[in-house]
């Protein structure tokens, strides 16, 4: 890839202050000075420094998340402030992006990232990556309405859900219950409770398909995912 390209990406500033680092023989690959932006690198194999100092290149970038209440699952807003906006300039700079979607009052596992081969392999409703929530609703569930959500329910638009997964996990009073889906239906999970007469008061995200929240992770905080849990997510 160009030099003064590879240089923007990494963050070293727009394409205008590159320029001017070059010109002043900031810039050395595999040790040798080299002020023309339009030189081709190969970051995989030769060693770019700036001021002698090391330009770590990678392409993609997999951040693990806990999503906070009151943050939006965007890029962009006018008003709120996005997941993005809770990133460090430096993860900033690839340019990720949330993989699907969680409401603003959702908390939990929220993976992004700028890979969108992935991303797609994750979202698309026929690869049918389980999802599952643990939400805390306003009455225990009977018998029959576990059924129900098990087997699937009609959401208020007519949309008869896929098979679910439900687990009771609050012995004592019995609103605490996990939900697995292979769908990403808007507010889906809350509109399947509405469907069997429930309403949602709490909703975090424990997994994306083999990935798991890392439970370590404050609401708000984030960190790049391992080399195992990527191939997990990736199936490998
Ligand atoms: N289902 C919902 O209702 N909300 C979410 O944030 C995610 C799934």
């Amino acid at each position: 890839m160009r030099l003064d390209k590879l240089l923007a990406n990494m963050g070293l500033g727009s394409r205008k202050d590159v320029k001017k680092l070059l010109k002043k023989g900031g810039v050395a690959v595999n040790g040798e000075t080299v002020s023309d932006g339009k030189s081709h690198v190969d970051p995989e194999n030769e060693e770019v420094t700036v001021y002698g100092e090391q330009i770590e290149y990678k392409e993609f970038i997999y951040i693990m998340m806990n999503k906070p209440q009151g943050v939006l699952s965007a890029t962009e807003d006018a008003t709120d402030q996005t997941v993005i906006d809770l990133l460090e300039p430096e993860d900033m700079i690839y340019d990720p992006f949330p993989v699907g979607r969680l409401d603003k009052d959702t908390i939990g596992l929220m993976l992004l990232t700028n890979d969108g081969k992935l991303a797609h392999q994750l979202t698309s409703p026929k690869k049918k990556v389980t999802k599952l929530y643990v939400a805390t609703i306003d009455q225990p569930l009977t018998d029959e309405k576990i059924s129900q959500l098990e087997s699937g329910v009609t959401l208020d638009d007519g949309y008869e859900t896929k098979p679910a997964t439900v687990e009771v996990i609050d012995g004592g009073d019995g609103v605490k219950i996990r939900l697995g889906i292979t769908e990403g239906k808007f507010h889906q999970v809350k509109r399947m409770f509405e469907a069997v007469g429930r309403k949602v008061k709490f909703l975090k995200r424990e997994t994306i398909g083999e990935l798991r929240l890392d439970e370590e992770l404050e609401p708000g905080t984030y960190r790049e995912l391992t080399d195992e849990e990527l191939m997990m997510l990736r199936g490998e």
